[in-house]
């Protein structure tokens, strides 16, 4: 499937964010880069889909920019901007572009890209594009699939020849929520790249590690809140991190 055409599975990535996993997922990405952004700053949200981050940010007052490939999706995220209040509505714009064709020279205080380099055959060129887009002193925050836990999630649910496969052969791809083949990065190497095109303080946060293979079938709202603390305080901690499904790396522009 050609990535153009991600809104072709709008509706089941749609019901993946609502569900417990991608609720997981966006909430503790949202915390940590709220807060490494000051009051106010710009965004550049790359590959913003229906919009999830860019419209939470934009309610915590930031001033942000979605970008992404597909009109579709960014059709979903503009039916997520017409409801909120108008004030909110001035801080937040969705234009069709991509990563690589993203206008020279324009910067941002924060610079999210969450969810597309699985996407894409390589990180690095990537990385160094989005790195271009951070103002000095702002932040560049990358989201995506851990490598190194490939196979962790078929096995806890059950599909143990897969999960042996994955693991046997240090596959870095394997199918994602969608049913669409996702690659994976070493959140180390992502790092180091970071620091490569000019970033310093920078991280790494599991996220899913505990949460990854559970459905509507083994969980429920009252359980959410003390999950979502769980990740959290093991999302920086070895060896907890390094078992998660998708790692969250933040790095801030040296000036
Ligand atoms: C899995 S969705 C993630 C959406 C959102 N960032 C989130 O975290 O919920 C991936 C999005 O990346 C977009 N995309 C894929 N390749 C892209 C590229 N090269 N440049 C910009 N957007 C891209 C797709 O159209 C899709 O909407």
């Amino acid at each position: 499937m050609p990535l153009n055409d991600f809104g072709n599975v709008g509706d089941a990535y749609q019901r993946y964010s609502d569900g417990i996993r991608g609720r997981i997922r966006h909430e503790l990405v949202f915390q940590v880069v709220a807060g490494l952004i000051n009051a106010g700053g710009t965004v550049l949200d790359m590959g913003c889909g229906g919009g999830e981050i860019s419209v939470r940010l934009c309610e915590a007052g930031f001033r942000v920019l979605g970008v992404d490939t597909s009109s579709e999706m960014l059709r979903r995220a503009n039916m997520r901007k017409a409801q909120l209040p108008e004030q909110a509505r001035k801080r937040l714009n969705f234009e069709v572009g991509t990563i690589e064709n993203f206008e020279p020279g324009q910067t941002f205080d924060a610079v999210c890209c969450h969810g597309v380099l699985m996407y894409l055959d390589d990180s690095c060129a990537a990385i160094q594009t989005l790195a271009d887009h951070v103002s000095p002193g702002g932040v560049l925050s990358i989201l995506t699939k851990n490598a190194l836990s490939n196979g962790f999630r078929e096995a806890l649910r059950g599909d143990y020849t897969l999960a042996r496969e994955l693991i046997e052969t240090g596959a870095a791809s394997s199918i994602g929520n969608l049913g669409i083949s996702t690659r994976g990065d070493n959140p180390s190497a992502i790092v180091d790249l970071m620091k490569q095109f000019g970033f310093d303080d920078c991280q790494w946060r599991g996220i899913r590690i505990f949460s990854d293979h559970l459905d509507a079938d083994r969980f429920n709202d009252s359980m959410a809140d003390a999950l979502i603390a769980l990740e959290q305080a093991a999302s920086m901690r070895d060896p907890y991190r390094i078992m998660a499904r998708l790692f969250h790396a933040t790095g801030q522009k040296v000036r």
